[in-house]
């Protein structure tokens, strides 16, 4: 005779592993934006710029997100990390619904969820002491006295503890990266979300700037959320790959798999148009040429 299982009580934690909660699930995500109004006489246009996005992210994934700019990936990321709502459908971290949260009721989030943007010179506060800069999470959060947690940080970023006591402008692009990389993870948060982290930096550079992003991800078990117009930059940090286009998902997949195999026509435009960027006029990125390519063939 076989027990039947007792009923899960409600609330109690199941019994399945914490790590089957998926890090980040989407359900079905728009995204309207309404542009100014031309004229008096006609509604304010809307763009869409996502359009039923559904993803599973699972916790320690390091997930890239690939499309030609304007696709939506930097909507998506912010709705990800609670700065944006979405039109409809939902949000969900670490289990938690956070689509319909109030700014307000996002503490939680900024504990487990934090963001590294393209642009550190922006992202910076060019009058704040970097030391102020990387407590400044920690400051949010009610603790005092984090100077040792900020020298380690320094440290593990590849910066030296005298860079505590210098303003961003002191620093190169690498290095000013380094530091939002190092204010990210003050909080010691799970999840690390990157929009375009690399693409404002000297080729040279970029390579050590994802490798560091690389180890601390491995060495704190984080889960990586990583933004890219470029696959190779993805393909260097991620095990899997959303790749976008005009606010939609059209595949997602093992990095590798999809480099090798990709099964829809914009992706294989995506990679087919990567060693065209050498010869590609200034400020055309791979993407924008496969976006290109696609719509040719589209209005064939
Ligand atoms: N705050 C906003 N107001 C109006 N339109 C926006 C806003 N943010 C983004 N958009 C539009 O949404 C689309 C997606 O933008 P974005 O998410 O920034 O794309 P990506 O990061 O892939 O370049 C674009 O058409 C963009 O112009
Ligand atoms: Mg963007």
């Amino acid at each position: 005779m076989t027990v039947p299982a007792a009923p899960q009580a409600e609330g109690m934690p199941s019994s399945s592993p914490a790590s089957a909660v998926p890090a980040v699930r989407l359900r079905e995500v728009t995204r309207d934006y309404r542009r100014q109004r031309t004229s008096m006489f006609t509604p304010a246009p809307v763009v869409r710029a996502l359009r039923g996005v559904s993803l599973d992210i699972a916790q320690g994934q390091r997930f890239g997100i690939v499309g030609e700019s304007g696709c939506g990936k930097s909507t998506l990321l912010r709705i990800i990390a609670g700065l944006d709502q979405p039109t409809t459908g939902s949000v969900e971290i670490d289990g938690t619904d956070i689509s319909r949260l109030p700014e307000r009721r996002l503490g939680f989030l900024r504990e487990r969820l934090q963001l590294v943007f393209q642009d550190p010179m922006g992202s910076l506060d060019p009058r704040m002491k970097v030391r102020d800069i990387i407590a400044e999470p920690l400051v949010s959060q009610g603790k005092r006295d984090n100077l040792p947690r900020v020298l380690e940080l320094l440290e593990a970023v590849g910066l030296q503890s005298e860079a505590a006591d210098r303003y961003p402008h002191q620093f190169s692009g690498g290095q000013r990266q380094r530091i939002s990389i190092a204010r990210a993870l003050a909080p010691d948060p799970r999840i690390l979300v990157a929009d375009e982290p690399v693409s404002a930096l000297d080729v040279s550079v970029r390579a050590q700037v994802l490798n560091l992003l690389d180890e601390l991800v491995e060495r704190l078990s984080l889960t990586l959320i990583f933004v890219s117009h470029d696959l190779s930059v993805i393909r260097h940090v991620c095990d899997s790959v959303a790749v976008m286009t005009r606010g939609e998902v059209v595949e997602v997949g093992a990095t590798e798999q999809i480099y090798q195999q990709a099964e829809h026509a914009y992706t294989r435009a995506l990679i087919a148009a990567a060693p065209r960027l050498r010869t590609a006029l200034a400020g055309r990125t791979a993407a924008d040429l496969a976006a290109d390519t696609l719509a040719a063939k589209e209005s064939r």
